[in-house]
């Protein structure tokens, strides 16, 4: 592939020679020229823009110093070759991505080469226009600055070029060439040979059209926070299946009209189901993800527990911290004291009589629940819980799927009321 960037500002494309694009460059899979705008503009000034007809803010790019430019790239006439900037020792191995072919729309010459214009107000870049020109043999990026191009420019380039504005995000930066670098990169490791691992990209997000999940490596246990144990299982089905809904989950919560694009199979359709219908249990707040703060699915962790009254309210200030820290994330906790004489056999109490030597004195029965939302496995909820509470604490529970909203029901109310509702 050869990639041609025309820009007023050339040193800004240097970082398309480093690391993965300049391994391509070194590989002889890219070619990439960068030139400066100014080269094509007359007189002593050099002047690239002007002020726009019909008046408004800012200054737009000139067609008589663009359209030579691009007339010249699209000829091979002119430019600076980017060597890459670092010799890279591995070896490209090969792979293949099957199906793409360079894509024009109806009435365009495929064999013309391909004009990206950065634009905010372009067509959103997509994985699928990354994986398509993927497959150019001759991209050329036209960055503009200021408020933008003449659109005369764009209008009479279509006879060269098959020409394509588009915007990287609904957000306005200064001029394209940032753009170009983003796009260059997602089009360039795309391009068989230049990433090694064929899966890797398979396993993109967007690939599938869903957002990948987490990830994890070495140490299993770092800062307390634990790998999930099922990526230990050896079992490739349920590895595969937990992958499958981390990604499904994640979409679910961040990006979720993603979802409706996707292909899903009916276990998908019931996992997503089940999310649906555990965040409708849960307590308004928890779970939500939208500034992408907190991930994972809503669990809840009922626990008896055998303490003095007195060391509640300090447990539960800290506990949600505790559990943030343990990737439980937005825990809410509640308590109710409870009267021995509803459970006269309480498992905790008769424990707490043959180790003391005594019946609990200072120390009553507490039900407590906490709610949160987290990537763990139940059992590692249980025990980042356990390890909010004071050392030696009597205690007795486990965590469940789905949120509860204990507040909705009778467990902070009468003494016994919770009994039998689990
Ligand atoms: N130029 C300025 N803002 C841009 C954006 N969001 N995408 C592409 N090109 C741009």
């Amino acid at each position: 592939m050869r990639l041609d960037v025309i820009t007023i500002f050339p040193e800004y494309l240097d970082p398309l020679r480093h690391a993965l694009l300049g391994k391509a460059i070194e590989q002889g899979r890219l070619t990439v020229g960068v030139h400066d705008l100014r080269d094509w503009a007359p007189g002593v000034h050099q002047s690239v823009d002007d002020s726009p007809y019909g008046g408004g803010p800012g200054m737009v790019m000139k067609p008589e110093v663009w359209g030579p430019a691009l007339d010249d790239v699209a000829a091979g006439r002119s430019g600076h070759e980017l060597a890459s900037a670092e010799p890279h020792r591995d070896a490209a191995r090969h792979d293949e991505l099957n199906g793409v072919a360079p894509q024009a729309y109806p009435g365009e010459d495929a064999d013309l080469p391909l004009l990206i214009v950065p634009t905010p107000a372009g067509r959103p870049f997509t994985q699928s226009d990354a994986r398509a020109w993927s497959a150019e043999d001759h991209i050329v990026f036209a960055c503009g600055r200021y408020e933008g191009i003449d659109q005369r420019v764009i209008d009479d380039a279509a006879g060269r070029y098959r020409v394509r504005e588009v915007s990287i995000g609904d957000y306005v930066l200064i001029g394209g060439e940032v753009a170009a670098l983003v796009i260059a990169e997602a089009v360039v490791r795309l391009i068989p040979g230049v990433l090694g691992n064929r899966r890797s990209h398979e396993e993109d997000s967007f690939s599938d059209g869903l957002l990948e999940g987490p990830c994890y490596t070495k140490p299993r246990s770092w800062r307390g926070l634990d790998v999930p144990e099922v990526l230990f299982s050896g079992d490739h089905a349920r590895v595969d299946r937990w992958h499958r809904e981390r990604s499904l989950e994640r979409t679910w919560r961040r990006r979720p009209e993603l979802l409706d694009a996707a292909e899903l199979t009916a276990a998908d359709r019931d996992f997503l189901a089940g999310l649906a219908e555990a965040a409708e249990a849960e307590p308004a707040g928890a779970g939500d993800d939208a500034a992408g703060a907190v991930t994972g699915r809503a669990v809840h962790c009922d626990l008896q527990l055998l303490i003095p009254p007195v060391e509640w309210p300090a447990i539960a200030e800290a506990m949600p911290g505790t559990l943030a820290a343990a990737r439980v994330a937005g825990a809410q906790v509640w308590a109710a004291e409870t009267d021995f004489t509803c459970e006269p056999d309480n498992m905790l109490v008769t424990e707490y009589a043959q180790r003391e030597g005594h019946p609990p004195i200072a120390e009553v029965l507490h039900r407590v629940t906490v709610t949160g939302t987290t990537e763990l496995e139940l059992r590692e909820v249980t025990k980042a819980v356990v390890a909010a509470l004071p050392k030696g604490a009597y205690w007795y529970g486990s965590s469940y799927e789905g949120g509860v909203d204990p507040e909705a029901g009778d467990a902070g109310s009468a003494a016994c009321a919770w009994q039998g509702d689990d």
